[in-house]
């Protein structure tokens, strides 16, 4: 591909082992050609509170949006929680609409993925997906990556070594990728 395409991969784990990074983090390494993928940290992202956001909107924050606001397309790595996402993940969404530009997101390509036990983070998707609506991004549908029994999945040092889930991964980076160029035309 020429074209020249930023992603920004957003884990919603802040655990150092977590296999959600891991997995954006091998995306890293299943990317079509002339497309990089930068992470974002959100461990440094505060609670959202409105008395914060009317005093002034913090940094990491407004890091946070500048790296989306930058990227072509974003990807998001979501464990799941009780049926549903981190709220590590739905906070950042939350700041990212109250941070000065609510339509952030809007027309913006992303994917959704995630790395779990055996329904492979399948009901957390769908709930990440019903938020996304609001945003107003454009989610692209297929493929879906559902990591199941996902511990089994990784090494010791987080690579992803099961192929049959490094494929359908680069699958889906190549369909943003695909959706992030028409888009932009
Ligand atoms: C979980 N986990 C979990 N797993 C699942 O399949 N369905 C669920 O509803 C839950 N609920 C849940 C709640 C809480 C509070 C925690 C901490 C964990 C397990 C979780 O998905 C698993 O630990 C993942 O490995 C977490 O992702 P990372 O941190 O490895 O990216």
């Amino acid at each position: 591909m020429a074209t020249q395409l930023r992603f920004l991969g957003i884990s919603g784990s802040l655990r150092k082992q977590s296999l959600n990074t891991a997995l954006l983090r091998n995306a890293q390494d299943l990317l079509p050609g002339g497309v990089t993928l930068e992470m974002a940290d959100l461990s440094v992202i505060p609670l959202y509170n409105g008395d914060v956001e009317a005093t002034g909107i913090p940094e990491s924050v407004l890091q946070l949006r500048r790296q989306v606001e930058q990227a072509d397309a974003v990807v998001l790595a979501t464990p799941e929680y009780n049926y549903s996402i981190p709220a590590v993940m739905k906070n950042a969404i939350d700041w990212l609409t109250r941070s000065g530009n609510p339509t952030i997101l809007s027309g913006k390509p992303v994917a959704v993925m995630g790395a779990g036990g055996g329904m492979g983070t399948s009901r957390a998707q769908y709930h990440l997906r019903q938020v996304l609506v609001y945003t107003n991004a454009l989610v692209i549908n297929k493929p879906e990556v559902f990591v199941t029994q996902a511990a089994g999945k990784f090494d010791a040092e987080g690579r992803l070594h099961d192929e049959p889930t490094r494929a359908v991964l680069a699958e889906m980076l190549a369909s943003l990728a695909d959706w992030s160029v028409r888009l932009k035309k």
